[in-house]
Formats: structure tokens, C-alpha cells, sequence
């Protein structure tokens, strides 16, 4: 499984870019107001640091304004990923731009049969929103589930980007039913290492290196 950084923030992105845990980073627009950064910016910032895709989002709502501003964003660098929302504008942009060979992500899908849209249209990833689902208690895995069983029964390639992740639970769910890529923020990915029994046979270790004075170096 991929993992993408939701975020961004340079730092947090570095950081787990160092240990190898990153595999692309996913940005939309509630994200960049919250970095505070001009969008062209951070983006190119975030492109140089990372060697995988680079999701960054549209912000216009009509195809035809969509696709220039796609064609302004791979600008920035060759991992750009388009981002364009799950209306028939948006996926008439995804054609477009996947056409001129570009990467797209269709977000803000809410269901199989979007999902089966934005792959008829081409895109490179679909982007199933989970938490948000799990918001009004519907529940997100199963579409991820119904997503992976259409993409199989017919071969589509668009890969399947796990999104909206509040939680370790939801990685974990995503990646049991293949899900090929999930982004989350950095605190959920730090805290996927997390268990107590790691804590506390490390604490006993600990007690009996020092009873017994035991030495490497
Ligand atoms: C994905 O591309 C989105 O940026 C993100 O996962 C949305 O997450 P949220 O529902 O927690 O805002």
C-alpha cells in the first residue's frame, strides 16, 4: 500500500519523508488556506521534497477553466497529480487532462458508481472520502469495498486512494481490502506505531539491561 501525506505543511511532510513513509503527498484548498502559503508556492516546495505525486486542487467548478488551471498546476512539476471534484465537469476536465498524459485525482466521492465515472473518464486515482462518510454514519469502507470489487471485475487501472482517514482503524480497513493508496494526516500515520505492549516490554527490557549491566558499546 502507498501512503500519501494529507497535508501541507512542509515539515511534517520532511519529517516522515526521512523515514520513508512517503510515497506522495494530497493538498485541497481547506488545507492550503490552513498552511497559510500562496498555493504555487507550497505546491512547488512540497513537488521538490517528494519524488511521488503531488495531488493539488482545482479551484474553478466549469471543465473549461478547470483545464487551465490543470494545465497551470503540471507546471509546477512533473508529479503534479490535477486534483478535480466528482461533478461531470470535473470529469470532463479528468478526460482532458489525462488525455494530455497528466495525472488526475477525482475527489470528494461519496460512491461506487462516481467512482465508476472518474474511471470510465480516465482518472489516475479516485479519491473515496471515508471519515466523512463515517461522519453521517454511513460506513466508508464499504465503499472502498465496492469500489475495489468494480475496479477488479473489469480491470479498470484508476488506483484507489483511501481518503478522508481520521484513524489507525481506518488504514488498517483500507489496506485489508486493498485499497492501493491511502493518504492521512501526519498524526494518524505517527500513531499508527503505537501499542502498549510495545511500551511496556520496552520498560521491562529497559529494568533488566540496567539490573544486569549489560553493555554493547
Ligand atoms: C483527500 O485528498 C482530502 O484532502 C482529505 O483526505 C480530506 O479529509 P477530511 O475529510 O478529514 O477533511
Amino acid at each position: 500500500m502507498k501512503f500519501f501525506v494529507d497535508t501541507a505543511e512542509i515539515d511534517a511532510i520532511a519529517e516522515l519523508n526521512d523515514l520513508g513513509m512517503v510515497d506522495g503527498v494530497t493538498t485541497n484548498p481547506s488545507l492550503i488556506k490552513k498552511s497559510g502559503r500562496d498555493i504555487i508556492e507550497v505546491t512547488k516546495e512540497i513537488c521538490d521534497l517528494v519524488d511521488g505525486p503531488v495531488s493539488a486542487e482545482v479551484t474553478a467548478t466549469d471543465a473549461e477553466t478547470m483545464i487551465a488551471e490543470g494545465r497551470k498546476l503540471v507546471e509546477i512539476a512533473e508529479n503534479i497529480a490535477v486534483k478535480v471534484p466528482l461533478t461531470w465537469d470535473g470529469l470532463k476536465a479528468c478526460k482532458a487532462l489525462s488525455d494530455d498524459g497528466h495525472m488526475v485525482n477525482v475527489t470528494l466521492c461519496f460512491s461506487a458508481n462516481q467512482a465508476l465515472l472518474a474511471a470510465k473518464a480516465g482518472a489516475t486515482f479516485i479519491s473515496p472520502f471515508i471519515g466523512r462518510l463515517d461522519d453521517i454514519n454511513l460506513d466508508g469502507m464499504d465503499l472502498i469495498a465496492d469500489i475495489r470489487d468494480i475496479y477488479d471485475n473489469y480491470g479498470f487501472e484508476t488506483q484507489i486512494l483511501a481518503a478522508s482517514i481520521r484513524s489507525v482503524n481506518h488504514v488498517l480497513e483500507s489496506a485489508r481490502i486493498g485499497a492501493d493508496v491511502m493518504t492521512a494526516p501526519p498524526a494518524v500515520i505517527k500513531s499508527m506505531i503505537n501499542h502498549p505492549l510495545t511500551d511496556k516490554g520496552l520498560d521491562a527490557f529497559l529494568k533488566d539491561i540496567a539490573a544486569a549491566d549489560i553493555k554493547i558499546l
